[in-house]
This record gives C-alpha cells, sequence and structure tokens, in this order.
C-alpha cells in the first residue's frame, strides 16, 4: 500500500533522513519510535506531501505521489477539526472527499442520524452535541472527532503523529483504544508515532525505530511480547 525509497532530506543544514527504505501493507497497523528530532514528523511531512524529499521514491497504492490518498492526525487536537465549525459542519466537511459519497444519505435529516450512528462509537456522547462549535470540545473529545473524521473521509493511509501527547491519562487510553479500534475494525493501512513505549509494545503488528535518517531497527508483534518500555528506550541510545 505504502512504498518509501532511499529516502533523505536535508532540513536546515542537515541531513534529516537518509537512504530510509519502507514498506507498509495494506491494512497493517505499523508504530515509529525515536528520540526527539529523529525526523518521525518530517518522515509523515512527506508521506502526505507536505513537503518533497530531496530524492527518493514514494508510492501511495501503486501511484507516484499519491498524496490525495493520504490522512493525518496531529498532537495538537486543535489541527484536524475547525473550531468555528459545528461538529455536524466538520463531520461534513471530511464526508465531501468520501470515495463512496453517493452511498451516504443527502437528505439533511438522514445525514445526521449517519453522523450520530459513527460519533456514538467514540462512547464520548457526541452524537448529541452535533450543533456545537468544536472548540468547545475538551482535547480528548476533538482528537477523538479528528480520527472520525480521518476515519469517514475513506483514506487509504492514515497517519497518527503522537496523538495522544496532549491528553490527560485517562482521555490518552481511550483515544488510542478508539484509534486502534477504527483502524482494526475499518482494515486501515496505518502508521503512528508515539513517543509513548507503552502503546508502542500494545499496538500494531509492526514496531520501527528511527534512528540516524533511517529505520534501524524493526520487531514483529511476537518479539515485541519479549520486551520491556525500558528495552525499547534503549534502542534510541547511540551506541
Ligand atoms: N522546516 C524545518 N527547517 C529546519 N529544520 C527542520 C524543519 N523541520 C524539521 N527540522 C529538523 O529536522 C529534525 C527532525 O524533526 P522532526 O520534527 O521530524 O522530529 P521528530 O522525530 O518528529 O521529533 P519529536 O519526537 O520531537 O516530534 C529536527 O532536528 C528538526 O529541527
Ligand atoms: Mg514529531
Amino acid at each position: 500500500m505504502l512504498s518509501l525509497k532511499n529516502i533523505g532530506i536535508v532540513l536546515g543544514g542537515q541531513r534529516v533522513l537518509n537512504g530510509l527504505n519502507l514498506e507498509v501493507q495494506e491494512g497493517e497497523f505499523v508504530v515509529i519510535i525515536g528520540a526527539n528530532g529523529t525526523g518521525k514528523s518530517t518522515l509523515f511531512n512527506i508521506i502526505s506531501g507536505a513537503i518533497a524529499p530531496t530524492c527518493g521514491k514514494i508510492t501511495v497504492g501503486g501511484v507516484a505521489n499519491n498524496f490525495c490518498q493520504v490522512a493525518r492526525v496531529f498532537q495538537d487536537p486543535r489541527m484536524g477539526t475547525v473550531g468555528n465549525f459545528t461538529i455536524s459542519e466538520n463531520m461534513a466537511l471530511a464526508l465531501r472527499r468520501h470515495k463512496r459519497r453517493s452511498l451516504i444519505p443527502f437528505e439533511t435529516r438522514k445525514r445526521r442520524e449517519f453522523f450520530r450512528e459513527y460519533l456514538s462509537i467514540l462512547g464520548m456522547d457526541l452524537e448529541n452535541r452535533l450543533d456545537d462549535p468544536a472548540s468547545t470540545l475538551s482535547g480528548g473529545q476533538r482528537q477523538a472527532l479528528s480520527l472520525t473524521m480521518s476515519i469517514i473521509g475513506d483514506y487509504s493511509v492514515l497517519l497518527l503523529d503522537e496523538i495522544t501527547a496532549a491528553l490527560d491519562p485517562k482521555s490518552s487510553e481511550k483515544v488510542m483504544a478508539l484509534a486502534n479500534k477504527i483502524v482494526s475494525a475499518e482494515g486501515k493501512t496505518c502508521l503512528m508515532a508515539t513517543h509513548n513505549m507503552h502503546h508502542a509494545l500494545t499496538f500494531g503488528e509492526k514496531l520501527l525505530v528511527l534512528r540516524n535518517g533511517k529505520i534501524d531497527k524493526l520487531f514483529m508483534k511476537a518479539e515485541k511480547r519479549n520486551l520491556s518500555p525500558a528495552d525499547l528506550i534503549e534502542t534510541f541510545i547511540c551506541h
């Protein structure tokens, strides 16, 4: 689904990514960890087409530079939603790019039912707040709305960049469980960057460690079972 070949980029005179290769299969959930400044967000910027690499090739679903198939949820819950728009208006925005739009009811009342149904999965009572502006939601609620919007937008690849970093421990666990649920239920191809070692060990089929501009280590699900958070932190440290 996603293929990166020999990606390199120089930013501010520094070689951030250097010969990075990565293949992600359809429906795979891949977690990326790495120290601050190793290039995780830069990698996501490149995959989403926000910046162009100095060298290398990217294909999404077999098509070169197919960035319109890539959705991104950011660390800051305010980034994925429009604060002045209501929940319903935000959902309608996300729907505008749904591949099978014609299957979604056009009539307002039925469309609101459709939104309610999706939002009720979150268990945050947002289905009863369709006319509230997104700016009135808490960080966790707003992040959950961003996630839902990225799912109904029907993208092929989902990039989650430290989506729980700004949330309290309870909301963080809730949003992460939710992300995992929708990613697996919808069979989404997903890449997630995190500094939460517990999440890194719990979620995803593969765990990658980014270091020195490339994927330095890869752990499969079975291998993760034998690792502790302390073991993972050790993988960041330069030897
Ligand atoms: N626009 C830019 N101009 C100059 N340098 C940049 C730019 N964007 C990123 N960098 C540099 O690239 C490096 C990688 O940054 P990036 O944000 O990708 O790291 P990260 O792994 O996401 O870190 P964190 O875990 O702190 O989010 C850093 O040294 C950063 O200063
Ligand atoms: Mg980052």
